[in-house]
This record gives structure tokens, C-alpha cells and sequence, in this order.
């Protein structure tokens, strides 16, 4: 199993923050935030990383993060994405590391409190197709939203006015090496990207899409509201809050 992490993009709901630096390069807490997502895979057991970035400041991440060393990895992959061609676009430019593989992509923006590894497990088991992490959440309208029958996805909606369920599709997807020619096929949607859960819907319709919830909180930090509430997610979760500071914030 190999690991992606998906840090292109070009972060404008964080501008000014992002004129001159990558959002995943950005604060939480005590660490830039794409060590969140890198050590999310590592804990899993992952050690196979490719992470795709782009922008200006794309050279940046080399520099922090040089060949994974501080995560205990032997070597640390890297691709360039020019542009902001949405999330199926930068994992397209994963195919050349992935090809014939099974992958677990992570966005660079999410942070999670839990190991999940049991996830992967669950997937590594699967004989085909793909796994989506769901987290229940107060506004699922921000997200991709599952619509569930018992324990089969019916389909996602990507950011519905008025989502039928609270459940958010997360950051983190598990997939076969079919994702390629299923991204092959997308059309832009209506912002001009491909979509993630126009991919994730193929899987659904094949009937090769499974789903778990994700126990402890989970969170992206592409917003200031988010970017704020993850650091004090993570403060809290290394006891550094004072006692009361943090109930009412997250
Ligand atoms: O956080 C989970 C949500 O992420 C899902 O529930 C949604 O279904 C999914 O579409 C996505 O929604 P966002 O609108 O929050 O995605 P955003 O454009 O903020 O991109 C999230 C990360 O994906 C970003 O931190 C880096 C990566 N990305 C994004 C784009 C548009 C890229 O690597 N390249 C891109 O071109």
C-alpha cells in the first residue's frame, strides 16, 4: 500500500495567509500543517509517500521536509501540480508512482485525531474497489456529502445546499489502481475542476464502494474558521490549553 498526500492547489480562501506561501506550509498549532497528514499515513504503517504540491512556494516543502527523515522514512517522493485542476487532477499526476498499486490519498488540509490504521486493514481485505472515512459533522453542507442505506453508500453530493445526511466524506480515500482510467473519463464540473466525488460516485455506481466512520475528530483546515479550530484541536489533544479555553472553540 502506498500513500499520497494531495498539497497542491492554490489555497485562495486563505488569502492574504497564502499570497506568498502554501497553505499546507501554514500553522497548526506547533507544526506546518503538512506534517499532519504525512504522520497520518506513516502511523498507519504507510512508508511509500508521494506528495503532490504546487504553487510558488512548492520548493518549500523540500526544504522542511528533504527525504521524510524526520518521519523515520527512508525516501520521500514529490510532484508538481501546476494550477488549481482539483483534487482527481493532482492524484492523476500520482498515476506514474501508483500505476498497478493500491493507494490510501489523503488531502493535505485534513487532520485527524485517529490511527487508521484498522481502516486500512478493513481495505487491504477488500478484494476490489475503494473505501471512503466518513465523520458525522454540524455542517455538512462544506463538504461531500454520503447519503447511506444500511451499510451501502447510495451516493455523494458535493457541497449540497441542503445535505441529506450529516455525514461528511473526509480527505482520506482508499483506492485500486482502476482510479486512474476512472479520472480519464471526468469532465470539469461546474468550478472547472475534476472532482473527487465525481470519482468516488463511479465507485459507488460499480458497487465497489465501502465506508467507515472515523471515531475521533476530524477536521480540514482550508478556512480561517477551520485553520483556527484545528490548532485548537491539536492544543488540546497535547494538553496545552488552559482548562475552559477550548470547550467553547471546538
Ligand atoms: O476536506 C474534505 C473535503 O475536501 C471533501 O468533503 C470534499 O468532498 C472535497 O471536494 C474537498 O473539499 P474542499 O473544497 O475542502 O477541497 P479544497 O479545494 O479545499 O482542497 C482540499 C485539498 O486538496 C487541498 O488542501 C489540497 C488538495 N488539492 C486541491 C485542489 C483544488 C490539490 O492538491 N489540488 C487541487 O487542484
Amino acid at each position: 500500500m502506498i500513500g499520497i498526500v494531495l498539497a497542491g492547489g492554490l489555497g485562495t480562501r486563505l488569502s492574504p495567509l497564502t499570497d506568498v506561501t502554501n497553505k499546507h506550509l501554514l500553522p497548526v498549532y506547533d507544526r506546518p500543517m503538512i506534517y499532519y497528514p504525512i504522520q497520518t499515513l506513516v502511523t498507519a504503517g504507510i512508508h511509500d509517500i508521494l506528495l503532490v504540491t504546487g504553487g510558488n512556494s512548492a520548493g518549500d516543502f523540500l526544504r522542511l521536509l528533504g527525504n521524510g527523515r524526520g518521519f523515520g522514512l527512508a525516501h520521500l517522493d514529490y510532484v508538481y501540480q501546476e494550477g488549481e485542476g482539483g483534487i482527481a487532477a493532482a492524484l492523476l499526476l500520482a498515476r506514474y508512482y501508483a500505476e498497478g498499486k493500491r493507494m490510501v490519498v489523503i488531502l493535505g488540509d485534513n487532520i485527524i485525531e485517529d490511527d487508521i490504521a484498522p481502516h486500512v486493514e478493513a481495505f487491504r481485505s477488500q478484494a476490489q474497489g475503494a473505501k471512503i472515512l466518513l465523520k458525522k459533522v454540524d455542517d455538512p453542507q462544506r463538504f461531500g456529502v454520503a447519503e447511506l442505506d444500511g451499510d451501502h453508500v447510495v451516493s455523494i453530493e458535493e457541497k449540497p445546499q441542503r445535505p441529506k445526511t450529516p455525514y461528511a466524506v473526509t480527505g482520506i480515500y482508499m483506492y485500486d489502481s482502476r482510479v486512474f482510467s476512472i479520472i480519464d473519463g471526468l469532465e470539469p464540473s461546474q468550478r472547472g475542476e475534476l472532482e473527487i466525488t465525481d470519482v468516488n460516485n463511479d465507485y459507488i455506481q460499480n458497487s465497489v464502494m465501502t465506508f467507515d466512520f472515523l471515531n475521533g475528530w476530524w477536521t480540514d483546515a482550508g478556512t480561517f474558521g477551520s485553520l483556527l479550530r484545528a490548532s485548537l484541536l491539536v492544543a488540546r489533544k497535547k494538553g496545552a490549553l488552559p482548562g475552559g479555553v477550548d470547550g467553547a472553540m471546538v
